[in-house]
């Protein structure tokens, strides 16, 4: 843990609207900031930064809290990680030692990068080995073509067939059988409780981070057996989420653009190829925190997945995850290949390049896709087309990317602009009718807590869950409040609490209350999701715009919470809700009459 002092000193010395700042554009309202939230796609801004409590809300999307769990929302970053990224901000030195990897183990997450390193030579040298390393070798630059210098560039290794030789080496480099398993390069056996080597007989991948750590490692049979590759799963040094294979090189090439594969394979044959700014993701489709990744590093992304109907349908996510973080996303749909590993042993790199050259926007892609299912010399057909064409145009929010989608699209179609642009804004306009709806649905499911993913008992809970957020937001706000509440104030305690959200933050408050320092909110991010953490910005932000340092106000609610204490208020909610909807089919009805 780091220490308590340094933390609140990290978080006092970092001006929230500077930490902010530098990932949106900030401007003044009176003694506040407002910007369009990076959490999610908003053309007004409804993203708040408060200087005076050095924190940050959004109320669009609820992300909130102080400049410690924003870096983490930001950078999908750990509790101590995001710490540190202040802390060198500041010029605050946090040593390496004190890493502790918060979680039920003690394995730190420094141990583990160790460990891989040493788990990286070993298979290295295995490969390289006269004797053990042969037939790898042998596959890789021979039945795979790589050079010895990809080989080397990428630090392939072998691990042999035998079930302790790297469980007996890093055992004699002093790691700990807790470590290994960790560190998942080794299991355990259910029977004899001994440790052996996970990867056996594979040819080794080591997934490598920006920093040059090892960080995980992929591991591929030779031949038809199954599983084809085994990765390591998640350790307190890898989320497997959170990381791109190849991304250590990747990085310095990828200004202009970036290419995703699915296979490790296919990095290789492509920075083998002289395209350097390839990437995969490790044996998963790709993830948000992936698609904040490339966001990071360059303006443009070119999916080159498999050509089967996998890789398609897995091309169809990621051009909408990267789409929502802004990178401009182009297909490339290979022909006469299955993969681009082995596009490029048929036709080579540069027809490689001449189909990069030619690869399509998402929106081209998508209205090639929609052609090919219809055949536009039939009427019935070009019709459905044409809808479906329309449908894809009017979801753009940019009117100059419309009427560029428009005369694409009624080049291909054979139709007007003109008729096509009657159409998309006839789409809009119905969109527009349903999203209002939609929100005001959504508004009162909100109200009535029905979808409330932080508060998962809300609803169930709906007074109670009320009068908690007052007694939680009290002690949130005010330090005197906080202490009476958490001493037992009229004989408050946990089980007091309805919901098991309420009930979590109430005894960590009480904790952090009688620990050693006492409370600070730059405390709250080890113990909560971002998402809690906005939600008890939330609460806090309520509190403080309507509530006074007042004992009696406290008393209440916590009268009102007690008494309320497990009534299930859901059926009330339902009679009532029944009730709105008979009126609603009634007033219709007049309607239509
Ligand atoms: P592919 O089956 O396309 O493999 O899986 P590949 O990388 O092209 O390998 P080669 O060319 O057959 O040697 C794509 C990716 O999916 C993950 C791996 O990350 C692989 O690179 N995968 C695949 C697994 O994690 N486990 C598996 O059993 C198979
Ligand atoms: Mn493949």
């Amino acid at each position: 843990m780091i220490p308590r002092q340094i933390v609140d000193e990290i978080v006092y010395r970092n001006d929230i609207e500077q930490v902010i700042g530098s990932y949106v554009t900030l401007k003044r309202a009176g003694s506040n900031y407002n910007g369009l939230c990076p959490f999610h796609s908003e053309r007004t801004p409804s993203f708040t930064v408060f200087p005076s409590t050095h924190s940050f809300y959004c109320f669009g999307c609820g992300a909130g809290g102080d400049a410690i769990s924003f870096m983490m929302r930001i950078e999908n970053l750990e509790y101590v990680d995001a710490v540190r990224v202040l802390a060198q901000r500041i010029g605050v030195d946090i040593p390496e030692e004190d890493e502790q990897n918060g979680g039920a183990s003690s394995v730190t997450r420094k141990r583990v990068l160790q460990m891989n390193l040493e788990a990286a030579k070993f298979f290295r040298d295995q490969l390289m080995n006269e004797t053990y390393g042969k037939e790898a070798l042998h596959y890789l630059t021979v039945e795979r073509g790589l050079s010895m210098a990809t080989v080397r560039r990428f630090g392939l290794g072998y691990s042999p067939n035998n079930a302790w030789l790297l469980t007996n080496h890093l055992r004699s480099l002093g790691f700990t059988d807790d470590e290994m398993v960790t560190g998942f390069l080794c299991g355990r056996s259910q029977k004899t409780g001994r440790l052996y080597d996970y990867f056996r007989n594979r040819v080794i991948f080591p997934i490598i981070d920006t920093a040059g750590n090892v960080v995980a490692f992929g591991g591929r049979v030779m031949d038809d057996s199954k599983p084809k590759y085994l990765n390591t799963s998640d350790t307190p040094a890898f989320k497997k989420s959170r990381h791109l294979f190849a991304l250590n090189y990747a990085k310095n090439n990828a200004a202009e653009q970036m290419l995703l594969c699915e296979g490790y394979m296919d990095v290789i044959a492509l920075h083998a190829a002289g395209f350097e700014n390839a990437v995969a993701t490790l044996g998963t489709a790709i993830t948000p925190e992936q698609a904040r990744i490339f966001a990071k590093y360059t303006k443009k992304v070119v999916i080159t997945y498999d050509s089967d109907s996998a890789g398609q349908t897995a091309s169809d996510k990621a051009m909408r995850l990267l789409g929502e973080v802004g990178v401009d996303v182009r297909v490339l749909k290979l022909e006469g290949a299955k993969d681009p590993d082995e596009f490029i042993k048929k036709f080579g790199a540069d027809a490689f390049r001449d189909m990069l050259r030619d690869s399509k926007s998402g929106f081209a892609y998508r209205v090639d896709k929609v052609l090919m299912g219809h055949d536009i010399s039939v009427p019935e057909e070009k019709i459905k087309a044409s809808s479906a064409i329309c449908a894809i145009i009017a979801a753009s929010s940019s009117a100059v990317e419309r009427e560029v989608h428009i005369a694409y699209a009624a080049e291909r179609l054979g139709l007007t602009p003109q008729v096509l642009a009657g159409d998309v804004s006839r789409i809009r306009s119905k969109m527009r009718r349903e999203q209002k709806k939609k929100l005001s649905n959504d508004a009162q499911m909100q109200l009535k807590g029905l979808n409330d993913h932080v508060n998962r008992d809300a609803a169930k809970h709906i007074k109670a869950s009320a009068a908690e957020e007052a007694v939680l937001g009290l002690m949130l706000v005010f330090e005197q409040l906080r202490h009476v509440a958490a001493e037992g104030l009229d004989g408050l305690s946990a089980e007091d609490f309805s919901t098991e959200f309420g009930r979590r933050v109430f005894q960590t408050l009480c904790e952090l209350e009688k620990s050693d320092g006492g409370y600070s909110k730059a405390l709250l991010a080890q113990f909560f999701t971002v998402d809690e953490l906005g939600r008890l910005e939330q609460i806090e932000q309520t509190r403080r715009s309507y509530s006074k340092n007042d004992i009696e106000v406290l008393r209440v609610n916590i009268a009102n919470l007690k008494e309320e204490k497990g009534r299930d208020t859901r059926d009330v909610m339902s009679i009532l809700e029944l009730k709105r909807q008979k009126a609603n089919q009634m007033k219709q009805k007049k309607n239509e009459k």
